[in-house]
């Protein structure tokens, strides 16, 4: 079913459509841009410094390699405030910057460096008093990462996903994050905020994230929702995949070649059986998630370097990334998830950002505890199709048609 049908009746397009296609915009990753104009190895400090300064943190810390590059339009309020936000199926909270941001003191890092303005002046902020259908909800909300925070306060009003004049999936009295004080790495990205969506299990104060509430609303055709990214590469500001929620995307996918139950519902995380890659072999099993938030693939230390052994990357310590040759051939890096093999092509693991090299797009991820070993980001999600079945709790594969 396409929403373009009722696109004439346009005033009742959000009446009849229950399946939405969604643009995403690939942008330039923040981390790249920072490699290219010198400033990375001083981040990677300060992050290191900011790192041990939160450890007691009590809350459950988020994924901070946080380089995102997939963005799209969401709005807030009546008359409609649009904003760019991350589609991160890493985390379950909305949130956008407030008119606010920036004007709450917060504490100094141990560097004395003011986290709390730095991210806010670039943003394109929420202003609750221009919008006719906005009520105050009064708690406090936060975002914990491993080296900070992004918080503010929680409202509530009318949520759409998709811009203002494109079908729009409408949620009424979704509650959200107003962030006040936003997270350093956040702060040259073109985003104003992120959309979660993954359970609301790992919600700041169980929030129910939009999308969930839209579900219970029975605002979709099926509890489910597809991403396909792209095969193009590096080319930013340029579509760079499509959200279709409420269905299959049978555009752009092709059927679902196997389902993988969730371990459980809380980011979108299942078992993979193991790995290989030339001749190197593992069936140790871990436990992975599929976060379209996340620009690379993140594996423990020892995988990683086993696999960069295989495709030929070398360690670029200053930076913390893998150079590899743009061209010669490389094997595949193969995942077993459930009984079914999915093939990572180079195309897909070698990317090239305009640093003067190539990279390979895997990183060593500290899995602490109860995180998933792996993060399965975009490179993933590039060359195979995720359908994220909410309703089922369990995570579909499918061929990209293009
Ligand atoms: C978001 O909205 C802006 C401004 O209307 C537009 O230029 C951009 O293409 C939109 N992005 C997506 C992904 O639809």
């Amino acid at each position: 079913m396409y929403c373009s049908l009722v696109f004439l009746a346009a005033v009742l397009s959000t009446a009849y459509c229950a399946v939405y296609n969604i643009e995403m915009t690939r942008t330039p990753s923040q981390r790249s841009k920072m490699i290219r104009d010198g400033t990375w190895p001083a981040y990677l400090k300060y992050k290191e410094l900011m790192r041990m300064s939160n450890k007691a943190t009590s809350s459950q810390p988020m994924n901070d390699y946080v380089d995102v590059v997939y963005i799209g339009n969401i709005t807030l309020g009546n008359p409609q405030q649009q904003f760019t936000v991350v589609l991160d199926t890493g985390s379950s909270n909305l949130w956008v910057a407030d008119k606010t941001c920036g004007s709450v003191k917060r504490a100094k890092a141990s560097n004395g460096e003011d986290i709390s303005k730095a991210a806010c002046p670039k943003k394109t902020t929420f202003d609750s008093s221009k919008s006719t259908t906005y009520v105050a909800d009064g708690r406090k909300w936060s975002i914990q990462y491993e080296t900070g925070s992004t918080k503010g306060f929680l409202g509530q009003d009318t949520a759409c996903f998709g811009g203002t004049g494109t079908s729009q999936l409408c949620v009424p009295k979704v509650i959200f994050g107003q962030a006040t004080t936003i997270h350093p790495i956040y702060g040259n990205n073109a985003n104003d905020g992120m959309l979660g969506l993954a359970f609301t299990s790992i919600a700041a104060d169980h929030i129910t994230p939009p999308l969930i509430q839209a579900i219970n609303m029975g605002l979709l055709d099926q509890p489910i929702f597809t991403v396909w990214l792209t095969h193009r590469g590096p080319v930013n500001n340029v579509r760079g995949g499509m959200i279709t929620y409420g269905a299959l995307d049978t555009t752009n996918c092709g059927n679902v070649i196997a389902y993988q139950p969730l371990s459980s519902a809380t980011w979108w995380q299942f078992r993979m059986n193991g790995v290989s890659c030339g001749s190197y072999t593992s069936s140790q099993g871990w436990e992975v998630m599929s976060d379209t938030g996340t620009s690379y693939i993140g594996a423990p230390a020892s995988v990683v370097q086993q696999l960069a052994r295989q495709v030929g990357a070398t360690y670029v310590s200053n930076y913390q990334t893998y150079s590899i040759d743009c061209n010669s051939p490389k094997p595949d890096i193969v995942f077993t998830i459930g009984t079914n093999s999915y093939n990572l092509k180079p195309e897909n693991y070698v990317v090239n950002e305009g640093l003067g090299f190539c990279e390979f797009s895997f990183f060593t991820l500290n899995g602490a505890g109860f995180f998933p070993a792996w993060i399965l980001g975009d490179p993933f999600i590039r060359q195979v199709c995720n359908v994220y079945d909410i309703g089922q709790q369990r995570i579909g594969f499918a061929a990209p048609l293009h």
